[in-house]
């Protein structure tokens, strides 16, 4: 079977004979004719509730091949899998689940994660990629721009400005819950992404487009100071990692981006007319959270755990500030490469 598209929507009464009222989307298979009741198959209809999607319905899922259409995974997920980041959990699951169930979103929906290397930004927008899409990360409609891979040079900032908005207009048109992750944000040319303003902003249509299903989700390490900092004043202090609030840092944490020439977001018109709905802050991981990271790798590739292999192997991390030594330089990272050299065997 190919893939569904989104074509449209169309209001509905009751006594149609199709379902109940609201607007149902109408989708066509990508190679074949419009499927309707008058030429005698049945469309495929996506149940809304008036305006648009009902991903929580459990109705959602068989009649939207691409949509998973329960946000309830991305709870369990980052729950089971997501280590010492207890205020990406919270905010992530605030902010996608409120999203996703409110048929009346003024705008789309904008996340800005930032964090250390390796503390799990990726890990998180592909957690949320898979809550949302059948095919996660591999569905057509998820995008990723990488800024070193696919904005490169400086001097076509011109070109990049014109791509990324007909790639962002033409693929909200086709399917408006797309999803669009920009990586390496602070390495992504000031400017540049002040051009998809207009998408971000409260506006109903654009050119005929509606932008507000859509979700935006920008990675960057630019404030990962800031969030050390903050985490390191707790850790003196005797406090509890689990104690930070989201309030002890979201301010900082937007002011510090805005300012740093090299955080993709300098004195961009996204923060300045608060375009971004969320920072994500990540905290650098500890001892014991590279111990788990390195556990269920071991665990995902079928071997038995070996406390000893696993302590060696977190002992190897190097860690920072020099005297304490906390926090994992590396994150997470790395982590894959130095089994591959225990057990290979
Ligand atoms: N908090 C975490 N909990 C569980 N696993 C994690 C966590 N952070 C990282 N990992 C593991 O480490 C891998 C690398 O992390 P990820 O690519 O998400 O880092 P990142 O924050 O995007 O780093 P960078 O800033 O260098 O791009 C992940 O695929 C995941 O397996
Ligand atoms: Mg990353």
């Amino acid at each position: 079977m190919g893939n569904w598209v989104l074509r449209g929507w169309e209001k509905r009464t009751p006594g149609d004979g199709e379902g109940g009222p609201g607007a149902w989307g109408i989708w066509e298979q990508e190679s074949g004719r419009e499927k309707g009741d008058k030429e005698g198959g049945r469309g495929i209809w996506a149940q809304g509730t008036g305006k648009g999607l009902r991903l929580d319905s459990s109705l959602a899922s068989p009649l939207i091949p691409w949509l998973r259409g329960r946000a309830g995974t991305l709870q369990e997920n980052l729950d089971r899998k997501l280590f010492g980041q207890h205020l990406v959990s919270k905010v992530v699951v605030k902010a996608v689940k409120g999203f996703l169930n409110n048929e009346n979103a003024k705008k789309p929906l904008t996340l800005s994660l930032h964090g250390w290397t390796g503390t799990g930004k990726n890990f998180v927008s592909k957690i949320i990629a898979e809550s949302i899409y059948k095919k996660g990360l591999k569905s057509k409609y998820v995008h990723q721009f990488v800024a070193t891979l696919h904005f490169p040079h400086a001097q076509d900032i011109n070109i990049y400005k014109d791509q990324l908005q007909s790639w962002i207009r033409g693929n909200v048109s086709i399917c408006p819950r797309s999803l669009f992750i920009f990586d390496e944000m602070d390495k992504m040319h000031a400017g540049l992404i002040d051009s998809i303003k207009p998408f971000l902003d409260y506006y109903e249509l654009l050119d005929g487009v509606s932008y507000r299903k859509a979700i935006f989700i920008f990675l960057s390490n630019a404030g990962a100071e800031k969030i050390t900092e903050l985490a390191l004043d707790f850790w003196r202090n005797g406090r509890a990692r689990e104690d930070i609030e989201l309030t002890d840092i979201q301010n900082a944490l937007s002011v510090s981006v805005f300012n740093n020439k090299n955080s993709g977001f300098w004195h961009s018109t996204l923060i300045d007319k608060n375009l971004i709905d969320y920072f994500v802050p990540f905290l650098p991981l500890e001892y014991k959270h590279v111990k788990m990271c390195v556990r269920v790798e071991i665990k995902s590739r079928g071997y038995t755990v070996d406390e000893d292999i696993l302590t060696r192997i977190a002992d190897e991390m190097t860690y920072f500030p020099r005297e304490e030594r906390i926090y994992s330089d590396k994150g997470c990272k790395t982590v894959d490469a130095k089994l591959d050299y225990y057990y290979d065997f």
